[in-house]
């Protein structure tokens, strides 16, 4: 079967294959009936899933928009993703099939993943964690990641993964926030054939983190970490334990309870913690996975992404395991030790849906097709493209040289706030390359102009989202009214995204990109205020300005623009030593492209950077209107 293009080759139809095995066949009208209805729909979703105590409210306006879905439930996340799946034939079905990046293999049954949960959610009770403590976890893609939260989501701790890519200051400023009692970690990982020293990171970001007591060690790597008596325990001592029994209660929480805390960048200042809660998280997950990719019993999926963003958490932890799915993980990165890691593992582990992100494809794409062309791929299925804008050329190249013009692919769009896929389509949608189609099921999105006027479609404008959602973050941990400013405010009654966008006249939307001061590496979200922050903790720069700059594979690099303090003369020797201060601090991910000595920042009367005139003058570009430029 080839693809089946409509004449001006911009429309992508489902196969009839495609459509035989879809388990919603008629898009339309279940998009109707939901849109209709949502309240409706979503409660239809959360029959699928065992309660505790029944809601009395599906959903609780009242103080929007503190929406409270499924106002007055008692549940817990970890009794629908492992608990109910010991009584059923699940018990014996992998969960977790895992492949280091040494070519090492795990796998868990649903019985063995629950009770690695059930042990080490024992061990942390012991190490005093209660419900609403934080725990920090900072650690490789390995199976010990996907436990740690899971234990801490039965006990009704609230884990807040830090992802590995990021460095000492990074870690820091996230422990101290959350003010988490324990840290999990790795004395290290594997990456690119190479350790990426996770302990020692850990060390230097706790010694300024007075409230951590306890940080527990997996080992990975047996590489030589030093171990603070009284503070470090290895995760592999503990588990030995007699108190680390595989038998532990679940925590009965209320839906509205915090699960986790997520750190994500945003316009101005510090991270944000955003928070998400076990109920309504928990249907909006299940309910976009199981339609989105259409997950079976018999797949075997496969989630590239970091357990370290949303995107693990939501659909490499929780939503795989919500659908009692096999879930795929591997350690490594796509390209070591050849560049067709990816598609070996494709063919040996016979997976079925492959979900990525634009940065990925266009990095493997430079090496052309005869990569992928070694493997059999006819497992695939479903294809999936997250975190930024696909470009078309990417786009076909997924869909011809991996899919083989079989698989659709599901462009995703969403957030770390909302939690859940926003705009996507599911296997039937027919599919425009760069498009992420249209609002799922039960949601309504729009364009508008800076007053909250209607844009006309073809134009660009803000994309805001019209309908409350189950999976949307419940707030900004310590920090509500930012929550309320940030993303309800603009435009009262909807949600602001923080990304333009367009829509097409057959009601497509297409993403263009951020509105605000974040920037997009390969599909990581960066504040420019925390790049800026780490350059100005080198001691030879006084004043720092980053901008995000197209690039071929990255989507985004980051340019600084930096000014010397006295005394220090402009070098290329200083430039990369800029560079490697901020991969130091920030982490490898953080690291300027290029860094420029300048004399002056162009600046707005009111001290404001403006960035659009770096940008401009970065390609070469007018610079438009100046009038307001202080320099
Ligand atoms: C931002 C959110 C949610 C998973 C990973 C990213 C961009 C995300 C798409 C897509 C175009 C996309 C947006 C969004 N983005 N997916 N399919 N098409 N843009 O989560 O780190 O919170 O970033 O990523 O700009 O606002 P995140």
């Amino acid at each position: 079967m080839t693809d089946r293009i409509s004449p001006d080759g911009e429309i992508y139809y489902p196969t009839p294959e495609v459509v035989a095995q879809a388990r919603v066949k008629d898009w339309d009208a279940l998009a109707k009936s939901a849109l209709a209805d949502p309240l409706a729909f979503w409660a239809g979703e959360a029959e699928e899933l065992e309660w505790y105590r029944r809601w009395d409210k599906v959903l609780d306006d009242s103080k929007k928009p503190f929406y409270k879905w499924f106002a007055g439930a008692q549940c817990n996340i970890i009794h629908n993703a492992l608990d109910r799946h010991q009584k059923t034939g699940k018990k014996n079905k992998l969960s977790l099939v895992w492949v280091g990046e040494r070519n090492e293999v795990r796998t868990y049954s649903y019985f063995a993943l629950n009770r690695d949960v059930c042990k080490f959610a024992n061990v942390l009770k012991a190490m005093g964690v209660k419900k609403g403590d934080r725990v920090t976890i900072y650690m490789p893609r390995i199976p010990e990641i996907v436990i740690a939260m899971l234990a801490c989501a039965k006990i009704g701790a609230i884990h807040s993964v830090v992802y590995g890519g990021f460095s000492v200051d990074a870690l820091q400023g996230r422990i101290e926030d959350s003010e988490s009692k324990v840290v999990v970690t790795a004395d290290g990982g594997f990456m690119n054939g190479k350790v990426v020293e996770l302990k020692k990171i850990v060390d230097d970001a706790v010694r300024h983190a007075p409230t951590v007591e306890t940080v527990i060690v997996v080992q990975r790597t047996g590489h030589e970490v030093r171990m603070e008596p009284g503070r470090d325990y290895w995760y592999h001592d503990l588990m030995k334990l007699p108190l680390a029994t595989g038998v532990s209660a679940t925590e009965v929480m209320d839906a509205y309870d915090p699960l986790y805390m997520l750190y994500t960048s945003g316009t101005t200042g510090k991270p944000k913690g955003l928070i998400h809660c076990h109920g309504g998280y928990m249907v909006g997950v299940y309910s976009t996975l199981k339609y989105v990719f259409d997950l079976k019993d018999e797949d075997r999926y496969w989630c590239a992404a970091d357990p370290g963003w949303v995107t693990g958490h939501s659909y490499i932890v929780y939503g795989p395991l919500l659908m009692g799915a096999t879930t795929f993980m591997y350690e490594g990165a796509p390209t070591y030790p050849y560049p067709n890691r990816w598609w070996h593992l494709v063919e040996k582990y016979g997976i079925t849906i492959l979900y990525t992100a634009p940065t990925a494809i266009r990095g493997l794409m430079r090496f052309g097709e005869s990569w992928p062309n070694r493997h059999d791929l006819s497992t695939l299925r479903i294809l999936g493209s997250v975190g930024e804008p696909i470009n078309p050329e990417a786009w076909k190249w997924y869909h011809r040289g991996i899919g083989k013009g079989r698989c659709p692919i599901m462009d995703t769009w969403w957030q770390t706030e909302t939690g859940m896929f926003q705009l996507t389509p599911t296997p039937v949608v027919p599919l425009k390359p760069g498009s992420a189609t249209r609002p799922f099921f039960g949601q309504d999105a729009e364009i508008l102009d800076e007053n909250g006027g209607p844009v006309p479609d073809g134009e660009e404008g803000f994309l805001a989202l019209k309908n409350p959602w189950p999976a949307a973050a419940i707030t900004i941990y310590k920090d509500p009214d930012r929550y309320v400013n940030q993303y309800w405010s603009k435009y009262p009654g909807r949600y602001m995204a923080g990304d333009s966008a367009k829509r097409d006249k057959d009601g497509y939307f297409w993403v263009i990109g951020r509105t605000d001061d974040v920037i997009k590496v390969s599909g990581y979200r960066l504040g420019t205020a925390e790049v800026e922050s780490a350059l100005v903790s080198h001691p030879a720069v006084a004043e720092a300005a980053v901008i995000g700059v197209s690039h071929e594979v990255k989507g985004q690099a980051i340019y600084a623009y930096c000014i010397l303090r006295k005394g220090f003369k402009e070098s290329e020797e200083l430039a990369d030593e800029v560079k490697a201060h901020v991969g130091k601090h920030m982490g490898p991910i953080v690291r300027p492209e290029k860094i420029t000595f300048v004399d002056s920042l162009p600046k707005t009367r009111s001290g404001k950077i403006m960035r659009r005139v770096l940008n401009a003058r970065a390609q070469g570009l007018p610079e438009g209107d100046v009038s307001t430029l202080e320099e």
